[in-house]
């Protein structure tokens, strides 16, 4: 028999529903963070549902009083009614008083934590995410888990403590009555495997529209200027509305199979309802019960179903928030950028004022899932050296930028950083902060010119920023706005031209104030003369510092020390 049962037990665990246990658990980790809240809110629960019972009990004494059935404690009934419908509202006040506030709390809790995650995984792995999709999963499916902390758990308590009081109080008065509902629990075990694979389906399948439709709102707004530029506003606007059908159709789907299933489910309440109903009519005009206590059936028989409802419309919920969870911890649980500080890192950041060679050895690289990229490529730049990489658009410049950045992992012990007392380090996450960077797009954020540069310095005085300014040639445009260097630019450098933009952003690389500085088509958008007057500032004030630039412009090869062409694979100097 254990066996049997341990079997059937397995077999409702398998597929979907051994994920929705693995998700429930994860659930249950906030609310075991905030279990003091929850408990008092599930009391709090529980002593309104006891409120509730105690007076709908208390309504039966009244009846038979009034009825001239039992006229006796009649003061104390009346008052026992208004002091638990006072307490009723006071219950009510409270839960959701708490039920707010631990909800925002554990809402921005995950999302803190989402954010964090998303900020320190693999940058590869998250490229396989859209924008749209991961603000999806920050937000809609934040939501709906740190609803489900405080809505499910202790809505599933509280109403099964409502449902067994009902029940018990049934049985108490007439346990025959109490032996009708029961009649439904065969056919709601029976289904419960089926229905619940089928809704977490149709729950995964929303979800991944919905995040279809976050991402094509999200890409488009991105690219708002390409768009109206490419002529291209009505093909989008009806690729909205294509997605949005899609998104229509799946919801509607979906609805379909609820309002099935729900439809019924009451069918099987209300043959109960019937049943109970006459039988309890049968037993007062048998005279087995009295007046009151039918009406004390009819209410309990309303509270019974209502729960058993609340219990019913648990499981979507738990289902829609496991789907959820299940989303979130897929993001939680991507492969993280390992920092790995050891002794030779700290020296190389200690002494990174004498100036960092940098070293690729024998590299072969390819992205997952595609061809290499590179092919046992070397090359080397010292202190004091600026060093072009130039070829073909395509060729695995950026890449190698990428590489020495450690945002994307070589092999072992092909991208080297070396001090002048021959330390070395592989380049990886945890000497990213050794790089000033400015990658070939903007990457400038909404707020003042100040506050942009600062972001990496936070201790530069205004003159520090000037300064900075001044080196990029910036400095000629900044001073002419209204507020100079508080002027504010709106999100990806928003007000200002591309070329001033570019200038900025190696105006906060400089900054930075590190040993190697990576230029990757920084100055693309410059003037042949301002790009020459920009490199030579650089170079005067980088003296003891790297510095690679990845280019197309011939005008700038003439200031490098040495040219490395990236083309089919290999890398040669020129
Ligand atoms: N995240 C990625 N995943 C897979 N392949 C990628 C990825 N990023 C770039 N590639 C591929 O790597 C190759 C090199 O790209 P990379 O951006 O390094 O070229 P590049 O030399 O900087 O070109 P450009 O001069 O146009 O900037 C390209 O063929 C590109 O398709
Ligand atoms: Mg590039």
């Amino acid at each position: 028999m254990i066996v049997f049962l341990h079997k059937v037990i397995n077999k409702i665990k398998d597929g979907y529903i051994k994920e929705m246990f693995i998700e429930g658990k994860w659930i249950l980790k906030y609310v075991k963070l905030y279990r003091k809240s929850v408990i008092f809110y599930i009391l709090l629960g529980i002593l309104g549902t006891a409120m509730s019972f105690a007076s709908s009990v208390a309504s039966k004494y009244l009846i038979d009083a009034i009825t001239g059935y039992d006229l006796s404690n009649t003061t104390f009934i009346v008052v026992t009614i208004i002091f638990m419908g006072v307490g009723s509202i006071a219950t009510t006040a409270f839960s959701s008083r708490i039920s707010a506030k631990i909800n925002l709390r554990v809402d921005k809790e995950i999302q803190c934590m989402v954010y964090d995650n998303i900020m320190t995984s693999d940058w590869e792995e998250l490229n396989y995410y859209r924008t749209g999709d991961l603000l999806n999963r920050l937000t809609g499916d934040v939501s709906t888990v740190s609803t489900a902390v405080l809505g499910w758990i202790p809505n599933l308590i509280t109403r099964l403590v409502q449902f067994i009081g009902a029940f018990s109080i049934i049985i108490y008065y007439d346990y025959t009555m109490a032996v009708i509902p029961l009649i439904s629990a065969p056919i709601s075990i029976i289904l419960s495997k089926h229905l619940l694979n089928k809704m977490k389906s149709y729950n995964v399948k929303m979800r991944n529209v919905s995040s279809e439709v976050m991402a094509f709102n999200d890409e488009s707004f991105q690219n708002l200027l390409s768009i109206k530029a490419l002529g291209l506003c009505d093909y989008f606007t009806n690729k909205l509305r294509a997605v949005q059908c899609k998104y229509i159709d799946t919801s509607l789907e979906y609805n379909k199979f609820s309002v099935y299933t729900s439809a019924f489910m009451s069918l099987i309440g209300m043959v109960i309802a019937y049943m109970c109903f006459g039988w309890g009519a049968y037993r007062l005009w048998s005279g087995i019960i009295t007046f009151g206590t039918m009406i004390l059936f009819l209410q309990l028989s309303s509270s019974l179903s209502s729960s058993f409802n609340s219990l019913l419309s648990l499981i979507p919920s738990a289902v829609s928030a496991t789907t959820s969870a299940g989303r979130i911890m897929e993001l939680t649980t991507l492969p993280h950028e390992t920092i790995k500080t050891d002794s030779a890192l700290h020296k190389l950041i200690k002494k990174q004022s004498h100036g960092i060679t940098i070293e690729i050895r024998n590299l072969t690289f390819k992205y997952k899932n595609s061809r290499n990229i590179l092919v046992n490529v070397n090359i080397y730049a010292k202190p004091g050296e600026v060093i072009a990489l130039v070829g073909p658009s395509g060729q695995g410049k950026t890449t190698l930028l990428s590489i020495l950045l450690g945002v994307i992992k070589p092999p072992p012990a092909t991208a080297i950083l070396k001090n002048y007392q021959g330390i070395i380090c592989e380049a990886s996450a945890a000497t990213r902060p050794l790089f000033s960077y400015v990658p070939q797009s903007n990457t400038m954020f909404c707020g003042t010119i100040a506050e942009n540069l600062r972001l990496v310095n936070p201790a530069a005085t205004d003159d520090d920023i000037i300064n900075a300014l001044n080196i990029t040639c910036a400095y000629e445009f900044v001073s002419k706005l209204p507020k100079g260097i508080h002027s504010i630019i709106g999100e990806k450098g928003c007000g200002l031209s591309v070329g001033q933009n570019q200038r900025l952003a190696i105006a906060r690389a400089i900054l930075k104030d590190s040993p190697i500085l990576l230029l990757d088509e920084a100055t693309s958008a410059l003037d042949v003369e301002t790009e020459e007057r920009v490199l030579r500032n650089i170079m005067a004030v980088y003296q003891n510092r790297t510095c690679i630039v990845a280019t197309h412009r011939p005008s700038v090869l003439k200031l490098c020390n040495r040219i490395y062409k990236v083309e089919n694979k290999c890398i040669t100097q020129i």
